[in-house]
């Protein structure tokens, strides 16, 4: 229950606010604290005021449930402003993670003081908006210019002793009590005769204008390159150097403006969207009903692209790892891959030497599968292959331990099938990571029929260890990813054959925000993988498929993309990024020819909309087979896993904000030429018939 409180205590008056979990600032703590504000501060008998927030965290920021939504009661930037003209002291008690507003109530305050493992920042950026309780304006003037855009432009959380050092704090506290901490620094700064000291009127680190202007144009050519299609990075920016030449009220007024800009922008939408829906993906029957283990001991099958991945993964949480390969020297050229990408940290100064040498010392590679005794978890990586995963999988059952988790790493692969020759199934499960897996933050925790609710609870467990973001998926051909990925590459296909560009396609990707078009994708995960896939689906295809042949005339040429130095583009030495591979359109006109098509043109909205209509398409079955829990899901799986634009908020969003009803008609558009392949799903009708959007599912 949100309460904000006030009491007094000798001649301190203590604010103390309550909105569990995270001490969010609501309408109703805003209202609270202006309140508790005005009652203390007309009271003659208080010289200081402490603002503290027991509980997990100082305020963590706004509620941002509230964004976009009417709710009555003072803006924060009004409570923010009416903290810092208070004629007497004001401390705030800061501890955990104060955040956005809650970091701009601390600014408004007059002295800081927090508790030893605080962490700070303005990550509003993250969610599509500026800083609007006076956070542009008074974190610069607390710790300079350029830490304060850097940290407004990453969003990043800074640890109290960077945070002490620039300014932003003033005292670090020895415990985490942040009441008691907070009226013991209030009753030393009334001893030592303090002065109220509003940020606002310091300067000392904002004078220097002629250096702050260069600063200022550095970050903005950056931001350019590094932001182009965002919003707020640039309205950040824009605050802080319009700012530096008005008074402060102004100023507050102009961040204001540029706040309410931002609020009504739809990258916002996307972008809170995107902030709830990883939120959600925990919310699965399985964590309610399931004991996670704790575990230490994993071993890896495979030494290859995935396989030293999820090692490198793995060790970094600490976990030890076994990794089994076919012989010496696969084991070699697995270590040399480990080796060289722990290196290259060391020389960017990213971990120690003896960083490194820690990490190893988790590290075997061997042949023998019965080192993999005594593993708590063993992840299958080896070829994607059913014959060779059972054979892994019955070996697995003799030699692991009845307790031991085994999960494989297919990326389309039945792990049903797969579960079926270990006399236990309920252990089995998929983890399907992403390359490079030690990077890559998606995990797909695909539980299968008999997977039971400990292995998928564990499963979670190990993706936090791992700080990966997992999404629960059921068993089909491809799960939530690479499904959705084959059918929006099947259309994407008939759009060349059909006469649109691949290399037009891509740029259209692009400009959507896209981080890379569907080709320069195929080109980076190699086009036999693609191949291999097509070619064991073939059996299966129905005569009156459309397939379209030319990712075949490609791979059958040899051009695999980036292994190979040439595939849709060219790579190698001296080759300028995204040049384009001129022999694909000579195959592209070949194969209309052979089919009898004649080539139309395409326009970017055109190319968009069926990228778009394929991706929701293929979206709305998954969660009809109920192979994804809800939306959200599918858009946490496609903005942390394949590149689509986070601001976006993720295919399924995206469709909303665009409109189910556009998407359907598109849909049924494209299912007057290819029933087969378009023939509109029926909870998309039904949502539409009953005017609701997939939020609503959510
Ligand atoms: N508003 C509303 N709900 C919030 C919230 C917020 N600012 N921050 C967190 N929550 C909710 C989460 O949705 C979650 O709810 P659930 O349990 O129903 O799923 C719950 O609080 C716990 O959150 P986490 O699971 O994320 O808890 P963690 O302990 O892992 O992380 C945190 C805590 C670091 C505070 C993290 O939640 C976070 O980063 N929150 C967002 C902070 C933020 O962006 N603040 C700025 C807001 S914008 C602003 O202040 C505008 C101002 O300038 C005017
Ligand atoms: P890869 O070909 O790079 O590596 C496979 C490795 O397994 C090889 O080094 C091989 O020697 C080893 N191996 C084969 N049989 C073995 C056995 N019986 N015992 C021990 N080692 C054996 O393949 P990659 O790309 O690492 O893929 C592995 C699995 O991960 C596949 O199922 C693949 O579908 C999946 N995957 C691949 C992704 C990718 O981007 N490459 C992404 C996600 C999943």
């Amino acid at each position: 229950m949100t309460e904000v409180k006030h009491t007094i205590i000798d001649e301190i008056g203590l604010i103390e606010i309550s909105n569990p979990p995270v001490n969010a600032i609501s309408a109703s703590v805003r209202k609270g604290l202006l309140n508790s504000i005005n009652e203390l501060g007309a009271n003659n008998l208080i010289k200081a005021i402490v603002i503290a927030a027991p509980g997990r965290t100082f305020l963590a920021g706004a509620d941002i449930k509230e964004f976009g939504k009417n709710v009555d009661g003072p803006i924060l930037s009004e409570v923010c402003d009416k903290i810092e003209v208070l004629d007497k002291v004001v401390v705030a008690s800061l501890h955990g993670t104060p955040l956005g507003g809650g970091l701009e109530v601390a600014m408004s305050a007059h002295y800081r003081i927090a508790a030893p493992k605080t962490k700070v920042g303005l990550p509003e950026v993250l969610l599509g908006i500026l800083p609007g309780a006076g956070g542009t304006q008074r974190l610069p003037r607390l710790c300079g210019v350029s830490m304060a855009l850097d940290m407004m432009l990453t969003g990043r959380h800074v640890n109290i002793d960077e945070a002490f050092k620039n300014g932003i704090i003033d005292e670090i506290a020895e415990d985490d009590d942040t009441v008691k901490n907070g009226i013991s620094y209030a009753r030393r700064l009334l001893k030592r005769n303090s002065d109220v000291r509003p940020t606002s009127e310091i300067s000392d680190k904002i004078d220097n204008l002629d250096e702050i202007k260069k600063t200022i144009e550095k970050i903005k050519s950056e931001t350019l390159i590094k932001a182009k299609n965002l919003f707020s990075p640039h309205a950040i920016i824009k605050s802080v150097e319009e700012g530096l030449n008005l008074s402060f009220p102004n100023a507050i007024d102009n961040e204001r403006r540029l706040f309410k800009e931002c609020i009504e922008s739809p990258q916002r939408q996307g972008l809170i969207h995107s902030f709830f829906a990883e939120r959600a993906i925990t919310k699965v029957p399985e964590l309610e009903l399931g004991k996670p283990k704790e575990l230490k001991k994993i071993g890896v099958i495979g030494g290859g692209t995935m396989g030293t991945g999820i090692s490198m993964a793995a060790m970094n949480a600490g976990f030890s790892v076994v990794m089994i390969e076919q012989n010496d020297e696969a084991i070699e050229k697995a270590l040399t891959k480990i080796n060289a990408t722990y290196d290259r940290n060391v020389k960017l100064g990213r971990i120690s030497s003896e960083q490194k040498n820690q990490i190893m010392s988790l590290f075997t590679a061997v042949t023998n599968m019965d080192n993999l005794i005594d593993r708590e978890l063993v992840i299958e990586a080896v070829f994607e292959n059913m014959e060779i995963k059972k054979q892994v999988f019955a070996k697995l059952n003799t030699i692991c331990s009845k307790e031991c988790i085994l999960a494989s790493n297919t990326s389309y692969l039945d792990v049903n099938e797969i579960a079926s020759v270990v006399e236990n199934p309920s252990r089995v499960i998929g983890l399907h990571f992403f390359s490079p897996a030690n990077i890559m933050k998606l995990l797909e925790i695909v539980v299968a029929d008999k997977t039971s609710d400990d292995t998928v609870a564990t499963a979670f467990l190990l993706a936090k260890r791992m700080k990966k973001v997992p999404v629960r998926s059921g068993v089909c051909d491809g799960f939530i990813g690479n499904r959705v990925l084959s059918k929006y590459l099947i259309g994407t296909y008939h759009m060349v054959e059909d006469g649109a560009s691949p290399f037009h396609i891509d740029t259209v990707l692009r400009n959507f925000g896209c981080a890379m078009g569907v080709f320069q994708v195929i080109d980076l995960a190699g086009g036999d993988i693609g191949w291999a896939t097509r070619k064991r689906k073939a059996p299966f295809r129905h005569k009156d498929d459309r397939y379209v042949e030319i990712a075949d005339r490609v791979c059958e040429n040899g051009w695999f993309g980036q292994k190979t130095s040439k595939g849709y583009y060219l790579y190698g030495d001296g080759i300028k990024p995204l040049t384009a591979n001129p022999e694909i359109n000579i195959i592209c006109e070949n194969e209309r020819q052979r089919v009898g098509i004649k080539p139309k043109s395409f326009s970017d909205q055109e190319i968009l909309d069926k990228y778009i209509a394929a991706m929701v398409f293929e979206g709305v079955k998954i969660l009809q087979e109920k192979i994804a829990i809800r939306p959200s899901d599918i858009d946490v799986v496609y903005t942390n896993g394949y590149g689509f634009p986070r601001w976006r908020g993720g295919p399924m969003k995206y469709a909303d904000m665009v409109g189910l009803d556009k998407i359907l008609l598109n849909i049924q558009k494209f299912s007057e030429e290819d029933p087969r392949f378009w023939s509109p799903p029926e909870l998309l009708i039904d949502l539409v018939k009953n005017n609701k959007n997939f939020d609503s599912l959510n």
